[in-house]
């Protein structure tokens, strides 16, 4: 594995994309582009990452910043219990910390929204601390350069991966090896179409000697009925409910919806998660948890009454009487058990 180190930085010197992070890479720079592009594509965090700098330059800022900006600022990238971990993250590094990023692995793992991936991403890439930050993209390359046919689902495949990195990470550039790796997973190790012929570590890599790139990684898809976690919000302005259009295409085509997003909401996250629909909180209600259960998947669904300003509804959205969502709407039977809230 030692081999593959120095043809990786070379290739990463020339390869590398010129992105915003990467221009000055403070502890606080790439903690905020590590959670960004978690779920997010680079392309979509671009600008994003690049307000969000200009707002808030310095951890003291985001632990001082408003509910308001945070969820301008945060508006549209979704999954939203990030933004909220970002602030309890800044007041916990504030008040036990002195204000700066914790310099260890371990310390950086005790701050919310912070696990093994983006403790060892940002002691490494900014702090140079050879720590592995395995993602995706890492368990691919590392699947098919090594052969290795673990289930990449499972903590197996990480544990592995983190055993296979920690000895080679140079000692004097973890920042490049890790962002090399990342790079490697993202321009040219694609999961469908790799492109092997631009691949500085094809003379090592198992999966190309033997023909098996296009099964490697190996991921077992599971035939029991996949659950996720939705939240329903009941959006309650003085001027009706907020339904949102049919769906091109997805699980509730041609029906109007209530508002929802698929991820448990805390009810703390919920004023930021309003603002998609151009609607702002001033009261949350929880409702029951229920449960619903199409073909493929199984919805665990929490729900909130929030009662709410309208400052701009998105395309699409629309505001419905209470007696026009019984009488006029089609609601999907998925949102049933919250349809009783609407009165
Ligand atoms: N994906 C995850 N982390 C990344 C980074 N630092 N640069 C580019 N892509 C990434």
């Amino acid at each position: 594995m030692q081999s593959i180190v120095s043809p990786l930085l070379d290739w990463y010197a020339t390869a590398r994309r010129d992105l915003p992070w990467r221009h000055s890479p403070t502890p606080y720079a790439v903690w905020i582009s590590e959670i960004m592009l978690q779920q997010t594509r680079v392309s979509a965090v671009i600008g994003y990452y690049t307000r969000w700098m200009q707002a808030l330059p310095t951890v003291a800022d985001l632990a001082a910043a408003s509910p308001d900006l945070l969820h301008k600022l945060w508006e549209g990238l979704g999954y939203y219990s990030r933004v909220a971990n970002l602030q309890r993250a800044a007041g916990q590094i504030m008040t036990d910390f002195g204000g700066e990023l914790p310099r260890t692995v371990a310390e950086l793992r005790t701050l919310a929204g912070i696990g093994d991936y983006t403790a060892g991403a940002i002691a490494s890439i900014a702090y140079g601390i050879p720590a592995p930050a395995v993602d995706g993209n890492v368990l691919r390359v590392l699947a098919r350069l090594t052969g290795d046919r673990t289930d990449v689902l499972t903590p197996a495949a990480r544990t592995r991966a983190t055993s296979l990195l920690a000895p080679i990470i140079p000692r004097d550039n973890a920042s490049a090896f890790t962002q090399a790796m990342f790079e490697l997973g993202a321009l040219v190790c694609l999961p469908r179409h790799p492109s092997c012929a631009a691949c500085p570590l094809r003379g090592q890599c198992y999966a190309y000697r033997e023909d098996l790139v296009a099964d490697l990684p190996v991921r077992v898809v599971k035939t029991k009925r996949r659950e996720t976690d939705v939240t329903v919000l009941i959006l309650s302005t003085p001027r009706g409910y907020v339904l949102t259009a049919p769906r091109a295409k997805g699980l509730l085509s041609g029906l109007y919806g209530l508002p929802y997003v698929e991820e448990a909401l805390s009810p703390e996250d919920v004023p930021a998660a309003c603002t998609e629909w151009g609607v702002y909180a001033t009261h949350v209600t929880p409702l029951p948890p229920a449960k619903h259960v199409f073909t493929h998947v199984t919805w665990r669904l929490t729900g909130y009454l929030v009662s709410c300003t309208v400052d701009a509804l998105p395309p699409g959205a629309l505001l419905a009487t209470a007696q026009e969502v019984r009488t006029r709407y089609a609601i999907p039977t998925a949102f049933a058990a919250y349809k009783a809230h609407i009165l």
